[in-house]
């Protein structure tokens, strides 16, 4: 047996402190898209912005429902209306931020499990790794170069494919 372990490469940006200028365009993107959430049931508010290689932008929010398993998250709403326009475009980069109702969101927001595994799935499709770009409404702002630093040994379609 060997222990191993894996190691996760990220920047760091405080509160103020100057992302690139088509980052912080990305962040205002996602930012914006705050106000088409609907999360009347958990009053968390998410926003995300994706940018395709040729500058162009799709925006989404949280989407709930009554029923919850039947709502969906910002990244997803936007990427996949992103695919279903432009199927051959390349998102080279996506943003995420939030608001919460009843506090503040201080801590950067991290896509979840579902949303990381879309994400796989489209660096997968365009052959490029996607800047994921994740903030509160205050406090620092996250940045991974590729999805493997928030999905490490990931389940991608090559493992579908028998080798013996
Ligand atoms: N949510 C997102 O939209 N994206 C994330 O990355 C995390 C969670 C939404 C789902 C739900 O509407 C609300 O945030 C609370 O979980």
């Amino acid at each position: 047996m060997k222990q191993k372990k894996i190691i996760i490469n990220y920047e760091e940006y405080e509160d103020g402190e100057n992302l690139s200028s088509k980052d912080l365009q990305l962040v205002i993107e996602a930012t914006n898209a705050l106000s088409g959430s609907y999360a009347p049931y958990s009053d968390f508010h998410v926003g995300a912005a994706l940018m395709f290689e040729n500058g162009g932008i799709v925006r989404g929010s949280n989407q709930e429902n009554a029923a919850y398993p039947s709502g969906m998250c910002a990244e997803r709403v936007a990427i996949f209306h992103a695919q279903s326009e432009n199927p051959d475009a390349v998102i080279i980069s996506l943003a995420i931020t939030g608001r919460a109702d009843h506090f503040i969101s201080d801590e950067p927001i991290t896509p979840c499990g579902s949303c990381r595994q879309v994400i796989a799935e489209i660096e997968k499709r365009q052959n490029k790794k996607i800047r994921i770009i994740m903030k509160g409404e205050s406090g620092v702002t996250k940045i991974v170069s590729g999805i493997e630093s928030l999905l490490p040994m990931m389940f991608h379609e090559e493992k579908l494919k028998k080798t013996k």
